[in-house]
């Protein structure tokens, strides 16, 4: 079964408060876009967002420039209906996140709970292309998984466990980590689930700098 079929029959034959990840508030991600300093102007891409209430928590926070992705046309369809015309100016985006899609550039990048499902690393260098083409330089990524005592798979999927230095490490030298936080997430049937979350700012482009070097007249270096 492909990962997009997957995730479209869990979407497709659980409710909201069926699947382990339900949040009525995602209130810990919240913290931590109110932590980046949001404006009704900020961008926020949410990735892997599936019918998560994170957006309409920013909708009522006065923000429009928000773009969802997901590979899941269910769950994204679920999230527009409950929205309702809120919905409209929204950016719905139908894709795998390690497939080819595109998006101007966004103040802040979120993800919960996406990442830790690229259990390979080819899948994990092309999320790090997108967040790269796809994050303004200073932008915040804000990325939470399971942390590294958390659950071994999710939805029965195979998961990859991180500390906050893990993933920080993961996402480059591009990225400083600037806030961390555990979490004990109460799934609607009451297990926990220990999460880390990562807050990261994208560091400026060093300046470059012409080498002094006479006999390389013509080679650049940072
Ligand atoms: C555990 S759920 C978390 C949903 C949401 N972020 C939340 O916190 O409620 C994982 C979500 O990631 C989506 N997903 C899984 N693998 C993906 C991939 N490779 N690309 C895009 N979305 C993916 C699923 O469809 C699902 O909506």
């Amino acid at each position: 079964m492909s990962v997009q079929d997957h995730w479209n029959t869990v979407y497709g034959t659980k409710g909201e408060r069926d699947v382990s990840w339900f949040e009525a508030l995602p209130s810990v991600s919240l913290e931590m876009l109110e932590a980046v300093g949001l404006t009704d102007e900020t961008c926020v891409i949410d990735v892997g967002g599936g019918d998560s209430r994170l957006v309409d928590a920013l909708v009522g926070k006065g923000l429009d420039c928000l773009a969802v992705l997901d590979v899941s046309g269910v769950a994204l369809q679920r999230a527009q209906e409950r929205l309702g015309p809120a919905a409209k100016p929204l950016m719905w985006i139908e894709s795998d996140v390690t497939a080819e899609w595109h998006l101007k550039p966004m103040d802040i990048w979120h993800d919960r709970a996406v990442f830790h499902f690229l259990t390979r690393a080819e899948d994990r260098e092309r999320y790090r292309a997108h967040l790269h083409e796809t994050l303004k330089v200073g932008g915040s990524a804000i990325v939470a998984t399971f942390a590294p005592n958390g659950p071994l798979t999710c939805s029965g999927l195979p998961v990859a466990r991180y500390s906050p230095e893990a993933l920080a490490a993961e996402l480059g030298d591009d990225f400083e980590l600037v806030e961390a936080r555990t979490y004990d997430h109460h799934t609607p049937w009451g297990a926990i689930q220990p999460f880390v979350y990562a807050r990261l700012t994208r560091r400026p482009i060093a300046p470059i700098q012409l080498r002094k070097d006479a006999s390389e007249p013509s080679v650049f270096s940072r």
